[in-house]
């Protein structure tokens, strides 16, 4: 980023050197409260040895970081290159003299550079993203199932043997199961063998915060015989009864093929010996909710957001995405940060693709890029933003169109917070 360096009240914004990463290091740790072992350390060390890496700088100095991993989002239809921002921090002495806002401008210029359309991220406070053009793209349900009794299914579970696996030979094993089912959900990323290891499993023991509340090792359990291919499997952890609370079985993630895949894979959970409530996020629309035969016994504790996403390449992200049904309309869209995207443009899209051109008709609909991140991956539906406000619908229909050819048979989720 050397030839458009660029510095607010005193600091510059340039890439972080692989010599600077410790420096990185201590200052996540700092705006994170965190006091990591040496081993996590080394394995925060080769995670961003990887990433882009966006710092801000007062003299020599790193007072600012803005990290992100090149990975690939599913969306629907397909898959973008996309940048999953991380490490995101600046030092309490730096805080709101625009650090972060020049180094998101340095990540949408490293976008367009990669060739990256889109950026996505957790945040740890939802106040910060939006002003960034970032909308929620995916929701999580947290549930909660009474495991004190057997759980009632209303479909009977896939008879096959469920067996638990060393998470070691996991990667090989679940990761055909996961990508077969990577088409039907957006929202999710693409891993290779490092990342199934390393984040999804935690095989070196230093990325996750296992001890914690108590929770143990991570269990891996795979529905079907030793030889085939599993119809699911579910990655969770567990806790024992104690000091007033429940034994618990925390569900990390569970992938199956077919409904009766999921009874089972339940019903293993809820029958773990010493524990009485199972739980995890889970998407809005997951099968459990309507396989329970006792709606009692499978509470939604909590709805929150998963992940944000930013279209930065508003026209390539709009083109690489399926469409359900066809849609001819104008939109007029802001985007105060990133003018490129702004104007009007008519959208023509359907079963054959998208296309997404300059227009002098009247708008069909006005709305900010921050609502279409919002629904680029079929999560909220456009008439949410236009009941609250937010979005204007200025042809009567016109959102109902735009909505039936955004939907999805299965509502985008994101389970793995990186
Ligand atoms: C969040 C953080 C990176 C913001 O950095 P910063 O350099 O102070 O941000 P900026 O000065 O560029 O702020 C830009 C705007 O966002 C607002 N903003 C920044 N952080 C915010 C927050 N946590 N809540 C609400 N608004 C926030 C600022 O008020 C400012 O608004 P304005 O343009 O209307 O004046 C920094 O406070 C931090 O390191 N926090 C601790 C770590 C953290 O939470 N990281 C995010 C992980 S997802």
């Amino acid at each position: 980023m050397t030839s458009d360096d660029h510095s607010t009240a005193g600091i510059d914004v340039r890439d972080v050197p692989e010599t600077d990463i410790d420096q990185a290091l201590d200052l996540s740790y700092l705006a994170f409260h965190l006091k990591p072992s040496d081993a996590t350390r080394k394995y925060h060390h080769d995670l961003l040895r990887a990433c882009v890496r966006i710092g801000a700088y007062d003299g020599g100095r790193l007072v600012g970081l803005v990290a992100a991993h090149r990975l690939s989002l599913t969306v629907p239809g397909g898959q973008l290159p996309c940048v999953a921002v991380d490490f995101v921090n600046v030092a309490p002495t730096h805080r709101r003299r625009g650090a972060l806002t020049s180094m998101m401008d340095g990540l949408w210029r490293r976008c367009a550079d990669e060739g990256r359309p889109i950026a996505c991220l957790w945040a740890s406070e939802s106040a910060i993203y939006g002003r960034f053009g970032f909308g929620i793209a995916t929701e999580a349900y947290h549930v909660e199932v009474d495991s004190s009794r057997p759980l009632a299914l209303r479909v009977a579970p896939d008879g096959r043997p469920l067996r638990l696996v060393d998470p070691a030979d996991a990667p090989a094993l679940l990761a055909p199961c996961y990508d077969a089912g990577l088409p039907h959900r957006a929202g999710r990323f693409t891993r290779d063998e490092q990342w199934w290891r390393q984040q999804v499993l935690d095989l070196e023991g230093t990325a996750s915060n296992a001890d914690q509340h108590g929770f143990g090792a991570l269990r891996v359990v795979v529905l079907g015989a030793p030889g085939e291919q599993p119809g699911g499997y579910a990655l969770y952890r567990t806790r024992g009864p104690g000091d007033g609370r429940p034994g618990t079985v925390s569900v990390e993630e569970l992938e199956a093929e077919s409904a009766p895949a999921t009874a089972a894979l339940w019903a293993y959970l809820a029958a773990i010996d010493l524990t009485s409530t199972v739980r995890g996020p889970r998407p809005a629309d997951d099968p459990l909710l309507y396989l329970a035969a006792d709606r009692d016994q499978v509470r939604v504790t909590s709805q929150e957001p998963c992940l944000w996403a930013r279209l930065v390449d508003v026209r390539a992200a709009l083109t690489a995405r399926s469409w359900a049904s066809p849609v001819d309309l104008v939109v007029d869209l802001t985007d105060a940060v990133l003018p490129a995207n702004e104007g009007r443009f008519r959208l023509t899209a359907g079963p054959d693709g998208a296309t997404w051109e300059p227009s002098t008709d009247a708008p069909d609909i006005v709305l900010d890029v921050r609502e279409l991140a919002a629904c680029y991956l079929g999560g909220t539906p456009l008439r949410r933003f236009v009941q609250a406000g937010l979005a204007t619908e200025r042809t009567p229909g016109a959102v109902r169109r735009l909505d039936a050819a955004l939907e999805t048979a299965w509502l985008p989720f994101t389970g793995e917070n990186y």
